[in-house]
């Protein structure tokens, strides 16, 4: 276990969030999980119960392993109640709602605390410039669904201490993940290269050259675990849209990485994936 770090605190329960906090708790850190809905908090609550009894069912984990894990995760409305050596946050995709929240804690929490961001597409360093100990923010992205997901890219921003960037690395270790270290830049390392499945993808069904369900499948038989549309159903497309036009607006507008109207429509219609019961599919 990572030395310094027995508290974790992860801001916002979402699909994210409750993964993350799920994984903490497998791993017998004390987690508190913190979000502003009270309906958010208690959905997390039973997605993380229904996941421990799917483990349970497949025996990766026995009675007292299910009970205990729960129960090391504390469901919290309140900020006051956010007290912790590392935060993880996982809230909306804004720079300002993740600096506010930051600096926020900052307040009510010991001189050494960890700030980390899930952010899939802004910059580290962006949030640095604003927040009030930018040598201990760094990126933690986790990818989706967080339990099954080994890979972590640990994100180093212009102001990231080595120190924080190594506790968080072998935090991420104690997890049992894969952590990778890479330095602050649009997309990181994974989102980048992913850029280009989704929007040619997209380019391929606007075109009508084949069906989005004919290229989900055609890409599964070529051995991507998922297609590219149900991919996009799972990450939610507001979520990957707003990756899309970071990544597009980093690169200067580049043709190669400009969202596609069919995720603008999407997001438009409020058809987000399975989060919201459709996207390019329905649930
Ligand atoms: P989500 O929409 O499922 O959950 C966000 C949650 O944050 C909501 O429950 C909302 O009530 C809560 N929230 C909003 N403002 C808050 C605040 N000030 N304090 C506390 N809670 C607050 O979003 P999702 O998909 O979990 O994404 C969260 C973050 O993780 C984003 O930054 C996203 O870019 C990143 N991410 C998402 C991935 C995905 O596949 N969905 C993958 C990796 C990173």
């Amino acid at each position: 276990m990572s030395s310094s770090i027995n508290t974790i605190c992860v801001i916002g329960a979402g699909t994210m969030g409750s993964g993350i906090a799920q994984v903490a708790a497998q791993n017998g850190f004390h987690t508190i999980l913190f979000d502003i809905n009270d309906e958010i908090l208690e959905k997390a609550g039973t997605g993380i119960q229904k996941n421990l009894q799917y483990l349970l069912d497949k025996q990766k984990i026995n009675a007292e392993e299910k009970e205990n894990t729960f129960k090391r995760i504390r469901f919290v409305n309140d900020t006051n109640d956010c007290i912790a050596d590392l935060f993880i946050e996982a809230i909306i995709e804004k720079t300002e709602a993740k600096v506010g929240i930051f600096n926020q804690l900052a307040e009510l929490n010991h001189a050494e605390v960890i700030f980390a961001s899930n952010t899939s597409s802004l910059s580290i360093s962006a949030i640095q410039k604003q927040v009030l100990h930018p040598e201990r923010v760094v990126g933690m992205h986790f990818f989706n669904p967080a339990p099954v997901m080994k890979l972590v890219e640990v994100v180093k921003g212009d102001q990231t201490g080595d120190a924080v960037a190594a506790t968080v690395y072998e935090f991420c270790k104690a997890l049992k993940k894969t952590p990778v270290m890479c330095a602050d830049a649009p997309g990181f390392i994974v989102n980048r290269v992913a850029r280009p499945y989704y929007l040619e993808s997209m380019k391929i069904a606007e075109k009508n050259i084949a069906a989005f369900e004919t290229i989900d499948e055609v890409m599964e038989a070529t051995g991507f675990k998922m297609g590219p549309f149900r991919l996009m159903d799972l990450i939610g497309m507001d979520i990957n849209l707003s990756v899309s036009r970071s990544v597009y607006e980093a690169f200067n507008k580049t043709e190669r990485f400009k969202p596609s109207p069919l995720q603008i429509d999407k997001v438009e219609k409020g058809e987000l994936g399975k989060k919201s019961g459709k996207g390019f599919y329905t649930y």
